[in-house]
């Protein structure tokens, strides 16, 4: 039985331990999905990560202890499925890759809309078929964890593109789950509130916006990456084998309200 099908009580309580896993994160260059990579490395797998940016993947490998492996693709290309399916192993995948262009719905272009939709969704899609097919040719179960949004359960002005892929990205976790639970394979995704991230770092330059996202988040403070970091890790580990088809809020409460 592969270890994430065995139940939590054989294992140590609270167990990370992801010695001789392999996992790809993509969008790992810089902010979540950069924490995330490291972590990953630092609980023992073995990390491709995935970006363009290759001078923040040489700098990402030089920090990952000999775990970390960059590869320079394009996660939105023919070509980065082809590598992901082509894998000879694989345990984890952590599909982070994702933006954000803030407008009212009137100001969306159509080059816009299907940017977001190609990087959001498409990609979300194509690289979860091909990360399924390398799990069940292996036959030894896998996890899955979507970089979704509090924006995947409720809506917000001036995100209507960004609302509509990550509640899409909610609807194919449990989709995945409830299909590929009977090959041990788990999929859940992890519902951040804003993060200060170099994707939000503009939006926060507007001290009229940060005080009113402050306002909306119970808990009273942005998130960090080492918020969702936290989110992720659980729902990787021994801990979590029997979580699938989850959304993980960290989200200060702002979805409770
Ligand atoms: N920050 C937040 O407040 C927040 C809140 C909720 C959810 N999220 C979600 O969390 C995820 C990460 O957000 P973040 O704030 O960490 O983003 P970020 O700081 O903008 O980093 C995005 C990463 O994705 C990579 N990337 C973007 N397009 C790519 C492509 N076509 N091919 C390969 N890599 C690509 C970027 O590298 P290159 O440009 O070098 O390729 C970068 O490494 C996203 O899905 C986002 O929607 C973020």
């Amino acid at each position: 039985m592969p270890p994430d099908a065995v139940p939590n009580r054989d294992r140590p309580a609270g167990s990370t331990t992801l010695d001789g896993r392999v996992s790809l994160v993509t969008g790992a260059g810089r902010g979540i999905g950069r924490a995330c990579a490291l972590a990953l490395a630092r609980a023992g797998s073995d990390v491709i990560a995935v970006a363009r940016t290759s001078t923040e993947l040489d700098q990402l490998e030089s920090e990952g202890e000999g775990r970390i492996r960059g590869w320079r693709e394009d996660v939105t290309a023919d070509g980065f499925f082809a590598r992901v399916e082509a894998l000879e192993r694989l345990d984890i995948l952590l599909n982070n890759a994702g933006m954000n262009r803030p407008l009212p719905i009137q100001d969306v272009d159509t080059a816009t809309l299907d940017r977001m939709l190609q990087l959001n969704v498409r990609s979300v899609y194509r690289t979860s078929q091909a990360a399924v097919r390398v799990f069940l040719r292996n036959d030894r179960g896998g996890c899955i964890v979507h970089m979704s949004s509090q924006m995947g359960h409720v809506g917000a002005a001036g995100r209507t593109v960004y609302c509509l892929t990550k509640h899409a990205v909610e609807g194919l976790t449990k989709a995945m789950a409830v299909e590929l639970a009977p090959r041990r394979i788990r999929v859940n995704s992890v519902a951040p509130t804003f993060i200060e991230t170099p994707m939000t770092q503009p939006m926060f330059e507007d001290p009229a916006f940060r005080q009113s996202v402050l306002e909306s988040i119970p808990l009273g403070r942005l998130g960090q990456v080492e918020d969702v970091v936290g989110a992720v890790m659980y729902l990787v580990s021994p801990a979590a084998s029997l979580v699938t088809g989850h959304s993980l809020r960290v989200d200060g409460g702002w979805t409770a309200r």
